[in-house]
């Protein structure tokens, strides 16, 4: 089927790109001349496993290309997927103006029958707002029909996600529309839950909150484990072995990070009090969230006493492993209130450096190797579990640092083994 992808962030490029491996031909779309001529040659403008192999496969076999023609895209596709951003405004609502701006392009451009497809994340009701403005700027009395596809991909791990989905939700009114979105995932997956627009869209609010609330729920057990002499591993083990509850998400640490959960929430708390409910689980949530940050310092700061003039070692940036991205990571308040107290501090991250850079300018050192951003350390400081970290020797990380403070945001390395080797290990939630 030919099918139109606008916007080739995170979400655009990784449903293009995996929509053409099945078969479709899909044009990308972006205004940024400078990020098509860049996929065109194969680069692919996000760091994500796998994507730059897929698009050289799929453009090569002529199912997959890239364009800053807008019209042209939306005149030869039968369906086309938004996927522009939806960036927070300073109030913390969703900016939909590039939302507005493509639907209404798509209306001006489009000469016969089109499907609209609304994938990027956005507030619920955003879907009739598209419908509506298909309908007002429509100059060739055109019908359009509308379908919210929410996208629940992970970073890292986009297109496993994208090509092996838990479920597919695809909400609109529009019996053809069903049937053609069933047709384009049929070669992916036959589980579709179908909805009114309204649910899906509260499906993805929900979907991530939900995911936020468990992972703030296990660092708040952590705590308790903490104060008691608990240990928050046994206990997440022991409560996901219950299959109501589950085994996922139940990682205690530094708090969650990340463009989408931090927005979601926020965005949720924000549209449910719009509409005249007061959500306080999820304040909580974002509460212990923040708080999570603040004590992983306070635990650094009790453990090395005075952090003036002393070198902090920081492994992990991103917000999460297999990315690049620093977008609310949680690194970046811990770095900074590791700053305002005087310390200096060196870091890696095997991929983000790029954008650390961007962050921080010269107020860290930015290494290029595990070993080079410990020596001389006072501590090791661990916040992001890339797997390479798994490899760290630890006996020239001895004879390397300084001090002998591990403080593990992730609760990745094998305690009893560094405290074997004489390090003072400090994890969370035990
Ligand atoms: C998330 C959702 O998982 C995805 O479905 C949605 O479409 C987009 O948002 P992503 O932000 O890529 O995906 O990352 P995810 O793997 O969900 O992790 C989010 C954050 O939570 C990370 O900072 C991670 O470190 C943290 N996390 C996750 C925990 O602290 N503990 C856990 O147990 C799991």
């Amino acid at each position: 089927m030919d099918l139109a992808v606008i916007g080739t962030g995170y979400v655009g490029l990784v449903t293009g790109a995996c929509l053409s491996d099945v078969g479709h031909n899909v044009t990308c779309v972006d205004i940024d001349e400078s990020k098509i001529e860049k996929l065109n040659q194969g680069i692919s403008p996000i760091y994500e496993p796998g994507i730059e192999e897929l698009i050289e496969k799929n453009a090569k076999a002529g199912r997959l290309s890239f364009t800053t023609d807008f019209a042209n895209a939306v005149k030869k596709s039968k369906v086309i997927f938004i996927a522009v951003g939806t960036p927070p405004k300073d109030n913390g609502e969703a900016d939909l103006s590039y939302v507005e701006n493509v639907a209404r392009g798509i209306a001006e451009a489009a000469t016969e029958t089109k499907i609209v497809v609304e994938k990027s994340t956005v507030p619920v009701e955003t879907g009739e707002k598209i419908k509506q403005v298909l309908e007002h700027y429509n100059p060739h009395n055109v019908k359009f029909e509308v379908v919210s596809n929410p996208e629940f991909l992970r970073e890292g791990s986009a297109i496993e996600d994208f090509s092996n989905p838990d479920r597919v939700v695809i909400g609109t009114d529009s019996e053809d529309a069903r049937n053609t979105m069933r047709e384009i995932y049929k070669p992916l997956t036959e589980n579709i839950l179908f909805t009114d627009i309204r649910s899906a869209e509260i499906i993805k609010h929900a979907s991530n909150s939900f995911l936020a609330t468990k992972i703030s729920f296990i660092n708040a057990v952590a705590n308790v484990c903490e104060k008691t002499g608990a240990n928050i591993e046994h206990v997440a083990k022991g409560m996901g072995l219950d299959n109501r509850i589950g085994k996922s998400f139940l990682n205690a640490g530094i708090g969650y990070g990340g463009f989408c959960f931090p927005k979601d929430v926020d965005a949720f708390v924000r549209l449910s009090e719009k509409n005249g409910y007061d959500f306080a689980i999820l304040k909580e949530v974002q509460n212990v969230n923040r708080a999570q940050r603040v004590a992983f310092v306070k635990k650094i700061e009790s453990s090395m006493w005075i952090l003036k003039g002393k070198k902090v070692a920081v492994l992990g940036l991103a917000f999460k492993p297999n990315t690049d991205d620093m977008r609310f990571a949680p690194s970046i308040d811990i770095i900074n209130n590791l700053l305002l107290e005087g310390a200096s501090v060196s870091a890696y991250d095997p991929q983000a450096r790029e954008n650390a850079k961007e962050i921080f300018g010269d107020k860290i050192e930015l290494c290029d190797s595990i070993y080079e951003t410990l020596k001389d350390a006072e501590a090791l400081i661990l916040l992001t579990e890339w797997k390479e970290f798994g490899e760290i020797d630890f006996e020239k990380v001895k004879e390397l640092m300084k001090g002998k403070f591990v403080i593990d945001g992730r609760n990745f390395f094998d305690e009893a083994k560094l405290k074997e080797k004489g390090f003072i290990y400090k994890g969370v939630g035990k």
